[in-house]
């Protein structure tokens, strides 16, 4: 048996076989379509949207990779009133969407009682869509506040399960422990959990990647987002080298092997290194795509990292262009909640 072959059959592999795999472009032909193979038998060639509604661009966190970080005197800061996120959310569910992210900076600005109100507010308005949140770190007893007012889903990447590497991506007070806590506590709560990591960060080694597939294997998350690192200007890591397409594809199409019916996105990171990355990131495994729901005014402000795209006027319609770039893939968008299909197991 081949290592693609193994894989496929073992949903899993030695660390040594994994570092083979990842190392050369060898399998990689084999490895997507396999990928795409399985992905078919949980989901057959539909496409989940989420609205990522982008509510704030204000941090108290200082990661160095990130461009909204609370160090970058450049950086734009905005925050949408709780009434145009309410206004995203409508104009999002007539163009079909039923999972509205809200994702942020860590912004003090939104307590608790402010993000329950718009959570409640949103699944009173539309009873038949998911909400998912993600902002950062918080306390258990706010991820349970949340949950109790419908929030669904929560996004926590958690960015390396290497501690150490991890030191190195931020300052001293942020750990991998306090954010692996968190990620515990949303799972105890009963929230669908997505975590996460950047491939090609500063100082990422294979061996880390590989540390990563180990952490999610314990975690078993319903979804898994990564995207290649890139580099934003005006960061300390402002002069590093991005992370690299066929290393992200790669780590795509191994991922959908291991967690074979989990939800993953051809993420925006993947769209802007390459301008068919999220293309490429579905033919490699990728289930998922999260279009912009933020108001256009705003896009560029929310700016992860350099030249991040479906910022500008001609953006004001991702939903039509991923639209035709879904069905350019061969998969269809579909009008769905999109949860995670765990019943149709082996
Ligand atoms: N390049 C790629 N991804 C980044 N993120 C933050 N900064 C960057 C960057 N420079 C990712 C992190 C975070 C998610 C919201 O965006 O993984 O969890
Ligand atoms: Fe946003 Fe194409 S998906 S412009």
């Amino acid at each position: 048996m081949n290592l693609v072959e193994e894989l496929r059959t073992r949903r899993n592999l030695s660390d040594e076989d994994f570092l083979r795999l990842l190392k050369t472009d060898e399998y990689d032909q084999e490895l997507f379509s396999s990928a795409v193979r399985l992905r078919q038998k949980y989901y057959g060639n539909d496409v989940y949207l989420r609205g990522l509604i982008e509510i704030s661009s204000y941090c108290k966190n200082d990661c160095y990779y990130c461009g909204i970080r609370k160090g970058n005197r450049q950086a734009q800061r905005y925050r949408l009133s709780e009434e145009e996120i309410l206004e995203c959310a409508r104009q999002g569910y007539e163009l079909g969407f039923r999972t509205f992210v809200l994702q942020g900076g860590e912004d003090p600005w939104f307590t608790d009682e402010r993000i329950c109100g718009i959570v409640s507010q949103i699944k009173a308005e539309h009873p038949d869509c998911a909400v998912t949140l993600s902002l950062g770190e918080k306390e258990r007893s706010s991820y349970q506040a949340y949950f109790d007012a419908g929030a669904d889903r929560y996004l926590l990447r958690h960015e390396t399960a290497d501690p150490e590497h991890y030191s190195l991506l931020h300052p001293a007070g942020m750990s991998l422990s306090a954010r692996k806590q968190c990620l515990w506590d949303l799972k105890e709560i009963g929230y669908q959990v997505g975590s996460g990591f950047m491939v090609g960060s500063p100082w990422q080694t294979l061996e880390h990647l590989i540390a990563d597939i180990r952490f999610l294997q314990e975690l078993e998350p319903d979804m898994i987002g990564i995207g290649p690192y890139i580099n934003h200007r005006d960061t300390p890591f402002g002069g590093m080298e991005s992370g690299s397409l066929d290393l992200c594809l790669r780590m795509l199409g191994i991922l959908r092997h291991v967690f074979a019916d989990a939800l993953i996105p051809a993420t925006t990171a993947l769209g802007t290194i390459h301008p068919q990355g999220r293309e490429l990131g579905l033919l490699a495994g990728a289930n998922v795509v999260m279009p912009n729901l933020s108001p256009v005014s705003v896009r560029k402000k929310y700016e992860l990292y350099d030249n991040k795209i479906c910022t500008g006027e001609e953006a004001a319609e991702c939903r039509g262009c991923l639209q035709r770039r879904v069905s350019s893939a061969g998969f269809e968008i579909v009008v769905d909640r999109g949860d995670r299909r765990k019943e149709y197991g082996l």
